[in-house]
């Protein structure tokens, strides 16, 4: 792969590119021999209320992990997004609001934006939202969430947005673990033509998860639908809107005060809340969304990720907006009402730059030619990809028929944890592999380890580490600094372990050859394999599960699972869908398994450790391939796997 097609820098694109070759060795280099200058020159691109003491200070050694960024600085992150562009652009459109039926777009400008904020910062306020708390956000695709992501910002609140795909019970968890005191959701969402009850699924989640601390939920009207109300609990959006003030002086707050939690999957255990602080995360945010995607003055945004991903989180809200960039926030799907809809937004709002998944574009490319076929598709000048690796016909099809040729494709990859991209091409700089995420961002220290923490130079394949801290880095899992240490820098002493495998070509280039701990990546969504399992364990039929990845086509991994049913329960094709029912009950749609196989017995080892590698290999009928075996406690077990895979295919 690593003499695959080099896709040059197109000539037209690198004329008027922020950054070329040379600059970005130049200051790739600089970022690396002094981070300290380098990270105080880049802080410039942000409106501190007090200066910082120090730009750095961060610690790797497990005995001590600490991470802190622009010590001392204050700033509001609300007031770099809105009141500073105030001057120079309150008329710009900052968000553009795609609807779920095509044709009702709606444009909202920078006064308008800092408007809404203010007001809603003010309501919150009047709840009793005070500096620290933590906000639930259960939320569409519609400017209200980040009018409400925003406005925590304001007063210093820290919103944790749960994605509205997510089930009750999985809401729940995530209420509970913040500790959160009030809810802000939607009558319904909307998506694809089909509504989601967001309402009564918050009710639901705090009736059965028995959820005290909530005092408040309050309600956008959406769709208008009708929906359970409760008085003394519920508040609607509008009006308190009405009866807020249009000012709402910024809160100033620490560089290292929290700014959000977001909850991600990890290979054990309950998601965990990763937490990310303020001075830190804006810049590296604001820094990586101009420079990675060449972003100019006035030019059109357009990243597809939800805002309850951290991709929404930093390319569509936080980064254009810092930038005083215009923002897409699209409430639909890429298929609906069928697979010209991407195009027809291209070309609706005249998209400059796009920035979506590998599975939305295998999902336009399996529909051939059609999903571009009248299109106009001139606006575009870059795109771009995130969320796992994208295969090369996906990336060839996506740079000839979506880009025609003329748009480099920026393929970043990154983390929930990592805040923003850390390795990618810049459009202007790299030329292209397809499939390789390529070079790191200013102030990335990548690495590759072997097993044993050894570092691998030159061409090689490993584990992904980072040797240093970036601005945008995660601070801790929220309450659970033991859990964030584990987790990331006891595997590799001294390092930031990703999860992720990688390679390194001759060229330097990397290509991220997926996870290597048990972390499911399913339409580009983080999923542990646990969380599925223990939500099928709590199945009153189930006894055990376990829970591998297979290949799959348009989502890139699917969910494959091994069940054994307890004593006396008859294996039948209406259990099958039952337990697909029960599961996107759980957790949600997301997490439906595609494939379950009916376990008597599973391959664990003396010590009771399911060997997922075995149930791997099985799942794709690689029966030859299986290793040592002679471990297990009951080597009988394979057999029969293989038996009852084959009799199902
Ligand atoms: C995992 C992180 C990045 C924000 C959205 C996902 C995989 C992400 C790429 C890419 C190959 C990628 C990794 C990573 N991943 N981007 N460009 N190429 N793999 O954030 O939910 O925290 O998932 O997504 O495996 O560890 P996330």
């Amino acid at each position: 792969m690593s003499n695959a097609t080099l896709y040059p820098v197109p000539e037209e694109f690198a004329r008027n590119a922020l950054i070329d070759q040379d600059t970005y060795q130049r200051l790739y280099q600089a970022s690396i021999d002094d981070p300290e200058q380098f990270w105080a020159e880049q802080a410039k691109r942000i409106d501190w209320m007090r200066p910082f003491k120090k730009v750095k200070q961060t610690s790797f050694d497990d005995h001590n992990v600490s991470i802190k960024w622009y010590l001392g600085g204050h700033l509001n992150v609300s007031a770099n997004c809105l009141d500073r562009h105030l001057e120079q652009r309150s008329e710009q459109t900052a968000i553009i609001w795609e609807a779920d039926e095509p044709g009702q777009a709606r444009h909202i400008t920078y006064r308008e934006l800092h408007r809404d904020v203010c007001r809603f910062a003010n309501a919150l306020k009047h709840q009793g939202v005070a500096q620290g708390d933590v906000v639930t956000l259960y939320m569409p695709m519609i400017p209200e969430a980040a009018i409400a992501m925003l406005a925590c910002s304001r007063i210093g609140a820290i919103h944790s947005v749960v994605f509205a795909g997510f089930s009750p019970e999985a809401l729940a968890g995530r209420i509970l673990d913040g500790r959160s005191n009030v809810v802000i959701t939607a009558d319904e969402g909307l998506r694809g033509g089909r509504s989601t009850p967001l309402k009564a699924n918050v009710d639901e989640a705090l009736t059965h998860a028995d959820i005290k601390t909530v005092d408040k939920v309050i309600v956008v009207r959406h769709t208008g639908a009708e929906i359970p109300w409760h008085d003394h609990r519920d508040r609607d959006y509008a009006e308190l809107m009405a009866e807020a003030d249009d000012f709402c002086p910024p809160e100033p707050m620490d560089s290292e005060d929290p700014l959000f939690i977001l909850y991600t999957s990890g290979s054990t255990g309950k998601p965990k809340g990763i937490l990310h602080t303020t001075g830190g995360y804006l810049t590296y945010a604001a820094l990586t969304h101009q420079y990675v995607f060449d972003y100019k003055d006035s030019e059109v945004f357009w990243c597809t990720a939800d805002i309850g991903w951290i991709t929404g989180h930093t390319y569509t809200i936080y980064g254009p907006l810092a930038n005083g960039g215009t923002t897409v926030m699209f409430e639909g799907v890429p298929n609906y009402p069928d697979v010209t809809r991407m195009a027809r937004v291209i070309d609706t709002h005249k998209i400059n730059i796009l920035y979506t998944a590998p599975t939305a574009i295998r999902a336009m490319m399996a529909m051939g030619d059609a999903a571009m076929a009248g299109a106009d598709g001139s606006s575009l000048r870059l795109l771009g990809s995130v969320g796992e690796p994208i295969n090369p016909e996906a990336w060839n099809w996506y740079y000839h028929t979506v880009g025609k040729g003329r748009c480099p494709i920026v393929d970043t990859w990154w983390q929930t944890e990592t805040g923003a991209t850390l390795m990618t091409p810049l459009p202007g700089a790299t030329p292209l592999k397809p499939g390789s995420a390529a070079c790191p961002f200013f102030g990335v220290q990548p690495a590759l380890v072997d097993n044993e923490g050894n570092i691998l130079q030159g061409a090689a394949e490993g584990n992904l580490v980072l040797l240093d801290s970036w601005p945008g880095q995660a601070r801790s899992i929220f309450r659970d600094h033991e859990r964030f240490v584990d987790t990331y820098f006891r595997t590799f002493k001294g390092t930031y372990f990703t999860g992720d495998g990688a390679r390194r070509d001759e060229d330097g280039y990397y290509w991220i050859t997926g996870r290597v701990d048990d972390v499911l990546n399913v339409s580009g969504h983080r999923m542990g394999t646990a969380e599925v399992e223990s939500a099928l364990v709590s199945h009153k039929d189930v006894a055990e599960a376990a829970v591998v990845g297979m290949p799959h086509d348009l989502k890139g991994q699917g969910i494959y699972v091994y069940v054994t049913l307890n004593d006396g329960i008859e294996a039948s094709e209406s259990l099958r869908q039952a337990l697909r029912q029960w599961v996107r009950h759980e957790i949600g749609p997301i997490a439906t398994p595609d494939v379950i196989q009916w376990a008597p017995g599973l391959p664990k080892t003396r010590s009771g450790k399911i060997m997922r590698r075995i149930l791997r290999k099985i799942a794709v009928a690689e029966y030859d391939g299986l290793g040592d075996i002679s471990t297990l406690a009951d080597p009988g077990v394979v057999e029969h796997l293989i038996n009852e895979h084959k009799s199902m295919t």
